[in-house]
């Protein structure tokens, strides 16, 4: 565990103050949660560390910009510091979770196109669904932002779509975070926390088995095995 001061204790990941001003390290707990339900997955931090680390990086050559800067080891990475938006944008290809629930949409449906949905970021409330409307009323994101954000995810899941089907699975859905980035008084919006089975859904897609974190949530076994057989696909097993 990193010796540097915690500014902030998350359910999967910390945050320490980085080695230079500007910077943070995340540091990958095996902690999980969902709702009332916590567990521990022997060996997630570690695989996510590198699974974040990957994507983030093919993400960043396709010209995403993202606050990530490199790996530090088995479970730390160092990124920019960024203001975090307070808005989960969620992508959706394939009707599954909260979608299937609310609109009795059965899982596994292909959805006409990709839908996009916002959250606000709040776990107190429960994170709850908010339109582009409440984003800019209640100022956590002006209508340029959103709009960066919006494209943004639109071409994060153009590519991971193509680059998790290359690997025999199913990109369903996902979760990503943004933040402010200034650069000599310029701001930009950046992809930020992490990108791993903890916040996408992965499916085979022969046989559509699931591995990603609704293992857990649903409680169907073998959930390090599911983290571990995506870093395999991806090419990033063993741990180097
Ligand atoms: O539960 P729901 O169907 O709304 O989740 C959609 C996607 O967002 C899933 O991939 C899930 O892993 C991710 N998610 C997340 N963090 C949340 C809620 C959802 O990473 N707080």
């Amino acid at each position: 565990m990193s010796r540097r001061r915690r500014i902030y204790e998350g359910k999967a990941k910390d945050l320490f103050e980085g080695p230079e001003p500007g910077t943070l390290v995340q540091y990958f707990k095996d902690d999980t949660s969902h709702e009332h339900k916590k567990g521990v997955i022997t060996g997630k931090g570690v695989l996510n560390n590198r699974i974040s680390e990957y994507l983030m990086t093919r993400l960043g050559e396709m010209g995403v910009p993202t606050h990530f800067v490199r790996r530090l080891n088995m479970r730390e990475q160092l990124v920019r510091e960024v203001e975090i938006i307070p808005v989960e944008v969620v992508v959706r290809n394939v009707a599954a979770g909260s979608l299937s629930k609310r609109f009795g949409i059965p899982e596994g449906t292909q959805l006409p196109r990709s839908i996009i949905e916002f959250y606000y970021k709040s776990d107190e409330l429960g994170c709850p669904m908010v339109s582009e409307e409440h984003i800019t009323a209640f100022g956590w994101a002006g209508p340029q932002d959103l709009d960066d954000m919006l494209s943004l995810s639109l071409r994060i899941n153009d590519y991971l779509s193509g680059l998790f089907l290359g690997t025999g699975l199913k990109l369903v859905d996902f979760k990503v975070e943004f933040g402010r980035l200034w650069d000599n008084d310029e701001m930009r919006i950046v992809l930020a926390d992490e990108i791993s089975p903890d916040n996408c859904r992965l499916w085979d897609i022969k046989t559509n088995e699931k591995l990603d974190k609704d293992r857990f949530r649903q409680d169907l076994g073998k959930v390090e095995e599911a983290y571990q057989e995506v870093a395999r696909r991806l090419g990033i097993l063993p741990e180097g």
